[in-house]
């Protein structure tokens, strides 16, 4: 099994195929990290691998005659105040206002498989044999505040799940101020820092950056995990590693809420990441008895490159954070009304459209924002959750078994966490939006949000949800959240306790999710937050997909899916063709491109069939009888490889291939064209080398057909024709490979 324990030297191995995680017991009974990355042999003892010796400046925090400094040390769960100067993992408040504290080791336990996170998503294993679990017990003596220290190894995969669980014991008080949920040591300072960062309408695009000395990282602190502009997910990788070769190490946080990611880099290069809750606005109090568990962090390590990191991220996640019914099943190909309508819509229209949608193929109508409460614009209803039935007389309950009787599914769009200051929710309870009492409330979107940190306004919005949930048929959910918080303070909590309100409200979310999943395990849950402001696995392990992005022109999600897949798998990400001009970026790409670029996630349309001309909807009907005939490949049972990045080059390549290698499918698409370009060949990955394959795609309806080895073309490639690209739209044109074999 892949933990191995060495009682008389006090070292753990953490180990399977790919990675070795080393820590030991050190002189001062606290825990020091001795390596992490690709697998090595195991040893009865790996102290060789402690460095020590005479430093200027150095505080040694035993009796002489040691050398052991804090600062100098690599430590699995550093504090400050003894020695060592660069960030803590943990920082405990005392009574006597002391935030010095000797985490030390009192015993350690192994179990077989993987226990959950109480009130928190996690991964998760579905038979013991998937993983092993080490839980180290530790505490400060003098405080009485233990801390366990928790290692989850899956077998097969490169991935390790860490958390921290704090528990009061003494009999003062302690308050928690920072409480990180992994802190990782490397041994230099060599590594790049890859993140994914943006804005609304361009969400995690990829970013890298050298490291240097001090501080360097990415935070979130909208109360959205990190909003559109931060995602809670970092990797260092050596400056030569590539898609396909090379170390990397990705940290991802399974958490909604505001964290934070820190690298540091001190003097002699030793770096220093960690990942956790922000500690901004948190202040956690522990009674005694009391406890706390932090977020689960996911590190991954790759000597493959990203697409490495990437994959064992996207199987852990997709089979092992996702849940339900959903998680193994191909996603419904749906319509949604919003960009077709907006708030202008009445039943008659919405009826029309499923018909319409029915007609092409599609499977599930979604009615998105303004069908409820007195929601006509962005102003008003946020918090009433009942039909405005002046715009659709039937109710929920009777437009519902009207699109069931057209053949399709019906999908319904909420903002559970929301409330606008003109509606009777907050006529009625004014005091149940989040705000300090006495100061002005900052509003966004003519909104405020409702303070999930109390449980009264939970088990409200859940009776109402479940009302309409329970006399409609309602098959898929989208969860939306469309403003980020502030004045963040709770009415419910006392004075002493406000440092938790923002992790409590996250927790009330989380609380939600899981009643209603409970409650409706057939309904398909898609989370959104003003498009892809809260794509984090937190979220995933409630609603196993997410709308990427608000931008739906084709060329600008390129790039916002493939950045999205350098941690979660196509399968979670939601994808729709929209109408043209775009509505975000008024460009104009092709029918077939914006099919195609959808089709790499869950696929839909959000536009108004009836508009388009006969041979648009026949490409349409085309689009969908593909999507329903690859999906499972595409979303399920393949594994996807990015190949041309859009962030370095003008045009973008990916593949997804089937499990026996006999089935692929390649997208490349080029933002501009080029006249009398170069010749340019598609090179494909993840093909069996040995096996001759069928390429085919089509040109203005006309198939292409080319065949060629699989170690062709993944060393030579795909010879691209200009005049395809130029058939096919010139500028942000896209060619779909078909690839069998
Ligand atoms: C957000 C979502 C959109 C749409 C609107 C409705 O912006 O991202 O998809 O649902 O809200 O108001």
């Amino acid at each position: 099994m892949p933990i191995i324990i060495h009682e008389k030297t006090g070292t753990f191995h953490l180990t399977n195929d790919s990675v070795s995680y080393i820590f030991r017991i050190m002189e001062n009974e606290q825990l020091e990290n001795l390596y992490y990355g690709k697998k090595i042999h195991d040893r009865e003892d790996f102290s060789h691998l402690h460095e020590e010796e005479m430093r200027p400046q150095m505080s040694i925090s035993v009796p002489e005659p040691s050398l052991l400094s804090m600062h100098y040390t690599r430590q699995e769960y550093p504090s400050y105040g003894t020695g060592d100067y660069r960030s803590p993992a943990v920082s405990v408040l005392q009574e006597n206002g002391s935030r010095v504290v000797n985490f030390t080791y009192d015993s350690h336990e192994v179990f077989a498989g993987k226990k959950p996170l109480p009130g928190l998503p996690a991964t998760y294993v579905e038979e013991d044999s998937e993983a092993e679990t080490l839980e180290v017990h530790l505490s400060d003596k003098l405080t009485g505040t233990e801390l366990v220290l928790s290692y989850t190894v899956f077998a097969d995969l490169p991935a390790i799940a860490r958390h921290a669980r704090f528990r009061q014991t003494g009999s003062e008080s302690v308050v928690l101020e920072k409480a990180m949920s992994a802190s990782v040591e490397f041994l230099d300072m060599n590594y790049e820092l890859v993140q994914l960062s943006g804005a609304w309408a361009r969400e995690r695009y990829v970013h890298v950056r050298k490291l240097d000395m001090g501080f360097q990282g990415i935070q979130g602190l909208a109360g959205t995990a990190g909003g559109a502009e931060q995602n809670p997910f970092i990797a260092l990788k050596r400056p030569e590693t590539t898609e396909f070769s090379g170390e990397v190490y990705g940290m991802s946080l399974v958490y909604s809420g505001n964290f934070l990611a820190n690298v540091e880099v001190s003097t002699f290069d030793m770096t220093r990441a960690m990942l956790g809750v922000s500690p901004e606005n948190f202040a956690w109090k522990l009674e005694t008895g009391e406890s706390f568990t932090t977020p689960e962090a996911v590190l991954v390590y790759s000597d493959a490159g990203l697409n490495g990191m990437s994959r064992a991220f996207h199987r852990l996640y997709g089979r092992r954070l996702a849940r339900g019914k959903w998680r193994d099943e191909p996603r419904p190909i749906l319509l949604n009304n919003w960009e077709g309508t907006y708030f202008d819509f009445t039943e008659e229209k919405l009826l029309a459209m499923a018909r319409e949608a029915k007609e092409a193929g599609i499977e599930l109508f979604v009615l998105d924002d303004g069908w409820f409460g007195a929601r006509n614009d962005d102003w008003a209803g946020l918090g009433d959750w009942y039909c405005n039935l002046e715009k659709i007389p039937s109710g929920i309950g009777g437009l519902s078994r009207k699109i069931e009787e057209i053949g399709l599914k019906f999908g319904l769009w909420f903002e559970l966490e929301m409330v606008n200051p003109d509606s009777d929710l907050f006529r009625a309870h004014p005091d149940w939006a989040i705000h300090v009492p006495g100061r002005f409330r900052s509003h966004a979107r003519h909104q405020y949000v409702l303070d999930y940190s109390r449980p009264e306004v939970v088990d409200y919005i859940y009776e109402m949800v479940a009302k309409i949930l329970a006399e409609s048929k309602i098959s898929y959910i989208k969860w939306d959240m469309n403003r980020y918080m502030t004045e963040p303070y709770s009415v419910g909590l006392p004075a002493d306790r406000q440092g938790e309100m923002m992790h409590r409200y996250i927790l009330g979310v989380y609380s939600l999710y899981e009643r209603l999943t409970t409650a409706f395990p057939e309904i398909l849950f898609e989370s959104c937050a003003s498009g892809g402001a809260r794509f984090d696995p937190g979220m995933l392990y409630y609603a196993p997909q997410a709308w990427c992005s608000d931008d739906t022109d084709a060329s600008e999600r390129v790039k916002i899916q493939y950045g999205t897949t350098f941690v979660y798998p196509v399968v979670m990400m939601g994808s729709h063709v929209s109408a043209v001009p775009n509505h975000q970026l008024f460009r104009t790409t092709p029918l077939k491109t914006r099919g195609a670029v959808a089709s790499f996630g869950t696929f839909g349309y959000e536009l108004v069939l009836g508009k388009m001309k006969p041979e648009e909807l026949a490409v349409v009907k085309d689009q969908v009888a593909f999507m329903k005939k690859y999906r499972r490949l595409i979303q399920i049972d393949g594994t996807f490889i990015r190949l041309l990045s859009p962030f370095e080059h003008n045009e973008a390549g990916w593949i997804v291939v089937s499990e026996d290698k006999r089935e692929a499918l390649g997208l490349y698409f080029q933002r501009l064209n080029k006249v009398n370009g170069s010749w340019v060949r598609f090179k494909l990955a993840g093909l069996d080398p040995d096996r001759l394959y069928t390429v085919s795609w089509e040109v203005c309806g006309e198939r292409k057909v080319y065949e060629a080895y699989g170690d062709e073309l993944m060393s030579v490639g795909i010879p691209v024709n200009r005049a395809d690209l130029s058939a096919e739209g010139g500028d942000f044109a896209a060619l779909l490979y078909e690839i069998k074999g």
